[in-house]
């Protein structure tokens, strides 16, 4: 449902008013078509529905659209951030650093295992890691740099490949956290190939779905390996490429098998790629066309070496000129039919990591915080969807103007 006329200027909806949409648009939605369902379907009625060809069909496929030489699924991104970590060789007495713009995930795949988290500050208008402030948490004991592509724009590698390179404990590992930007390319490499190790998620919000699902990119062999005993409780042997009965559990692993459904679902997804993040893109440049004449909204600092994924629109509001906060503005749209969402609560800030580091301040994330909305952005939206939702922000931001 498009914006009625009335809508569009007038009491806002949170007040009685006409809401600009009558039904709610997400934030995020997956794209489902018949070859998807045919997928799936000829999945379920095979004999494998875990443990099974489609597996290494789809990782076969993300490495020919990523470039990266190995891929290895696993049933979350989550799982698969766990798993680098692993991978890593990351432990007790060691340190990985990472954003706070992040969900909390990234952070918690370092604890997993036994290690600690130290924060790095983001940049104020990418909301990127800021390389300056990674190297100034670097330690003897950092073993490991996972920066988080945030809303689908790589952040910068070759800052933080040298940064890793020169830890003083020895070479420390990049583990991108790519859950936003399958697809991206930064000076022209794709994501996959700019990290030690990449980290799908192909959670149903994301560029690409299996349901629940994620993958690690990787080149190099030995990682690859240890990802893929990692997935399996640590075992050494794939189901199918055994003789007998035999198999040896070499490592401590877990149970993290994407299954044959979800990787059926994602070759699928995988062909309809280019796509997707044609209409990302597009859409993109819309709201950044059609917002750039709304001084209440600053809009993301892009850089033009990289092609983003689009994962989703944020903006910050500039508070000075409104009357409420970023709360209010949030239900101010909501009920004006536009499922703004919020990208992220600071990891630092949430209790249990409040509890970890009493005290930690990280002010840039802290104050972009405050000022933050995710806009709705997904390949099944429409250029008149990303008009309902400025001309909704243009109404809001109009009636609560300073
Ligand atoms: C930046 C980031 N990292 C990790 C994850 C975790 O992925 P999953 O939901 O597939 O476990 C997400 C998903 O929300 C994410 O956005």
């Amino acid at each position: 449902m498009s914006a009625t006329r009335a809508g569009l200027t007038g009491r806002l909806a949170i007040d009685g008013g006409e809401p600009v949409r009558a039904s709610m648009l997400p934030y995020a939605h997956q794209q489902i078509d018949d070859a998807d369902v045919d997928a799936v379907a000829a999945a379920l009625r095979s004999d494998w529905l875990t443990t099974g060809p489609r597996v290494p069909a789809f990782e076969e496929a993300l490495c020919s659209v990523t470039g990266a030489r190995h891929a290895v699924a696993y049933s979350s991104g989550t799982a698969a951030l766990h798993g680098a970590t692993l991978a890593a060789g990351l432990g007790p007495g060691d340190e990985a650093i990472t954003t706070p713009m992040t969900f909390a995930a990234t952070a918690n795949a370092v604890l997993y295992v036994g290690a600690e988290v130290r924060f790095a500050d983001i940049d104020p208008g990418s909301l990127l890691i800021d390389p300056e402030l990674v190297a100034g948490q670097v330690t003897p004991r950092t073993k490991a740099i996972l920066p988080v592509d945030y809303s689908g724009q790589p952040a910068d590698y070759d800052a933080i490949r040298a940064i890793a390179d020169a830890a003083p404990g020895g070479r420390a590992l990049v583990i991108a956290d790519a859950a936003h930007s399958l697809g991206a390319t930064w000076h022209g490499r794709p994501v996959g190939t700019l990290a030690d190790m990449t980290v799908l998620s192909l959670h149903p919000a994301k560029i690409v779905t299996t349901g629940e699902g994620g993958a690690v990119l990787t080149d190099d062999d030995e990682l690859a390996a240890r990802l893929r005993r990692f997935r399996n409780h640590g075992i050494s042997s794939e189901l199918r490429a055994r003789t007998d009965w035999t198999y040896q559990m070499v490592d401590l692993g877990f149970n993290y098998r994407l299954t044959d459904l979800g990787a059926a679902l994602g070759s699928s997804q995988l062909d309809r790629l280019e796509g997707f993040l044609a209409t990302r893109r597009r859409l993109a440049r819309r709201y950044l066309d059609r917002l750039a004449g709304n001084d209440a909204v600053e809009l993301p600092a892009l850089d033009p070496d990289a092609d983003s994924a689009w994962h989703f629109m944020f903006v910050q509001l500039n508070l000075d000129r409104l009357t409420v906060d970023r709360g209010g503005a949030y239900h101010a749209l909501r009920a004006e039919g536009i499922g703004v969402n919020v990208h992220y609560i600071p990891v630092h800030e949430h209790p249990y990591y409040r509890g970890r580091y009493p005290g930690l301040s990280l002010p840039v994330a802290e104050r972009a915080y405050r000022r933050l909305l995710t806009l709705p952005l997904h390949a099944g939206m429409t250029e008149a969807d990303v008009d309902d939702v400025v001309a909704a922000l243009d109404k809001v931001t109009t009636a609560y103007r300073a």
